[in-house]
């Protein structure tokens, strides 16, 4: 059996995508472990769940450090300490270094709240009214130095509906990210995704 790989997963907050891989990881029985979840903020939501699962759980905060270099090079510290195969940023809302992204280069992946490249950065289900689309949905992609621009794994798209909120449109994207992204992580566990010239390839055998 191939050895168990050690996935390492950054929250900010509420860690619902978190919980979802934590789930599916141990329903589905991956050669995998979460070997930490470490979050940049104490009081997040999710650091609560991972303890409650035995997971062992680390904070690193930015505003203990003077720079975003500073603190992304406590972070990668801290992470390279739980031997990561897989990094996942799992609502982990901090814009990162470029050295810290090559670190991870091939090995981390985040999973964004719009239909990339549409809608980058914050405020994706407001900008997705705003544009009057039809659907929006979420990715799921390597890190590159670009925020929200790395190679696609996978997108799920949803309607958007008459009257929907911004609340009530982040929910219906929210519940299709919970089945796309453990599904990601377990394809990069079980070695079937490959970055050639910036595309992600799956094999789907
Ligand atoms: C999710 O919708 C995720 O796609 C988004 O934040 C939410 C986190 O929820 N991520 C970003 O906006 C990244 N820039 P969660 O903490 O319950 O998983």
């Amino acid at each position: 059996m191939a050895a168990m790989k050690n996935i390492v997963i950054l929250i900010s907050g509420r860690g619902s995508n978190m919980e979802a891989v934590v789930r599916a990881a141990q329903a589905e029985q991956w050669p995998a472990r979460i070997a930490a979840v470490i979050s940049n903020k104490a009081d997040a939501k999710g650091l609560e769940f991972a303890a409650a699962h035995g997971i062992p759980t680390a904070v690193v905060s930015n505003k203990d450090y003077p720079s975003r270099e500073a603190f992304d090079a406590a972070l990668q510290e801290v992470i390279d300490g739980f031997n990561p195969d897989l990094v996942v940023l799992a609502g982990f809302m901090r814009i990162l270094t470029p050295g810290f992204v090559s670190h991870y280069e091939n090995r981390m992946l985040n999973i964004h709240p719009s239909l990339l490249p549409l809608f980058p950065g914050l405020h994706t289900h407001e900008q997705a009214l705003a544009s009057g689309q039809a659907t929006h949905g979420a990715t799921v992609h390597f890190v590159t130095a670009e925020l929200d621009h790395g190679p696609l794994v996978d997108q799920v798209s949803v309607p958007v509906l008459p009257g929907d909120t911004a609340e009530v449109l982040a929910a219906r994207v929210l519940e299709q990210e919970w089945v796309m992204y453990p599904r990601a992580i377990r394809w990069f566990v079980e070695g079937r995704l490959r970055v050639e010239d910036g595309k992600v390839n799956i094999d789907r055998n």
